[in-house]
């Protein structure tokens, strides 16, 4: 199950990922927002981090107008490592390398056709398990 949220400015590319993972068959649930109407993106951002956060939902994408706001709130929550990402490369690798849990786009920066493939790009990779960055991820979590 996928979380997903997004703001106002995050509103219009939402929909067009939660169509294209029914067409993939892959299950979301979606944590709003429901409208363009203006509203405040930490309140979405929290919601799909906690899920995320207590294996509700095993990843969550998250869509504000930059991807900047909604990102930096996911990542105040403790096991949330969640990626900005606009291209596809740092999508691959953020999960190779640093096991993102959250996808974060910007839906005033990317086109749904490139978000599209950064979804998929996204929920395909797996974690490499290498060694060297199961090490570098728990150093991210300690004090
Ligand atoms: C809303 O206008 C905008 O600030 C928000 O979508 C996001 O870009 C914040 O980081």
């Amino acid at each position: 199950m996928i979380a997903i949220g997004s703001d106002h400015g995050g509103y219009e590319l939402k929909k067009e990922i939660i169509k294209h993972l029914a067409q993939r068959g892959i299950e979301c649930k979606d944590f709003g927002t429901d409208s363009t109407a203006s509203c405040d993106y930490p309140v979405y951002g929290k919601a799909v981090a906690n899920a995320v956060a207590k294996g509700e939902c095993e990843k969550g994408i998250l869509i504000c107008g930059t991807g900047i706001g909604i990102s930096m709130t996911a990542n105040k929550i403790k096991g949330i490592r969640c990626a900005l990402c606009h291209d596809c490369f740092s999508a691959e690798a953020t999960r190779l390398h640093n096991n993102a849990n959250i996808l974060a786009m910007g839906g005033r920066v990317v086109g749904a056709g490139l978000a599209l493939k950064i979804v998929d790009t996204f929920l395909d990779t797996p974690f490499s398990n290498d060694e060297r960055h199961i090490r570098r991820i728990s150093q991210i979590e300690s004090e």
